[in-house]
């Protein structure tokens, strides 16, 4: 299979800067595992310390795009980081689709950053997924899956452990919670996974759990994304 996996800044950088190293081994070592069977390309996001980052952009008078590219500059800096602690990728983040594709030609993993102003790595991801025809999309975040409402205001919000793509955009375009919640995905991301029906899995994202989601196992983990 081929397959974009979307891992979050926080999923991969989360424990802070004591526990950096081992995570991104824990996470190289998932993902050189996934590539013994598939085809992989990894979409990096930026975390804490993007959004740290931009907020002082934005402080020293930065507009949203500025401070966008900012926010990209560090999601290639956290893919450098996994970059080198995999084992068949090349030392080369590549700055948009038709690199990332022409680079995976010749290597089985292929890690990258943000591309453009305007959107998270979560639609980044997305449209990576569009362009290479990928058959799966891994969204590995910071929840276990998809709630109706934010599961930390109303203990009647309820986990999907399927959705269909109009369903997927149609919770996330509500929009009115924020992480943890319905938001789990940018709506741009729901947007393009819907107008080109890419299966997509979106999980709690941990070394473990990328292996467990490629096998189609959301149990307790996520929510299931297809037509
Ligand atoms: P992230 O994808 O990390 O955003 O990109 P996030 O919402 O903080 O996601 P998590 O918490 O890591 O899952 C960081 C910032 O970089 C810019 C945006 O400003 C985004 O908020 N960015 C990223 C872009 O403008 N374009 C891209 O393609 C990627």
């Amino acid at each position: 299979m081929k397959i974009v996996l979307s891992l979050g800044g926080s999923v991969l950088l989360g424990g802070g800067f004591e526990e950096m190293a081992e995570r991104i081994k824990e996470f190289a070592e998932a993902i050189n595992r996934l590539s013994e069977k598939h085809s992989v390309f990894v979409v990096v996001g930026g975390g804490k310390i993007a959004r740290e980052y931009i907020n002082v952009a934005r402080t020293v008078g930065a507009d949203e795009t500025y401070s966008d590219y900012i926010g990209i500059e560090v999601t290639r800096v956290n893919a450098m980081l996994l970059n080198f602690a995999l084992k068949n990728s090349p030392k080369i983040i590549p700055e948009d689709f038709r690199a990332a594709y022409e680079l995976s030609l010749t290597h089985p993993i292929v890690v990258m950053g943000g591309t453009f102003p305007g959107h998270t790595t979560d639609a980044t991801a997305a449209l990576l997924a569009e362009f290479v025809k990928a058959d799966l999309l891994l969204n590995a975040t910071s929840v276990n899956g998809v709630y109706s409402a934010d599961p930390k205001k109303d203990e009647n919000a309820k986990r999907f452990e399927k959705l269909s793509f109009e369903e997927l955009t149609e919770i996330v375009a509500k929009g009115e919670t924020k992480a943890g919640s319905s938001n789990v995905v940018d709506l741009l991301a729901a947007k393009i996974i819907q107008r080109s029906r890419i299966k997509t899995i979106i999980f709690l994202g941990t070394p473990e759990n990328i292996l467990k989601a490629v096998k189609g196992d959301v149990t307790n983990i996520g929510t299931i994304v297809e037509g």
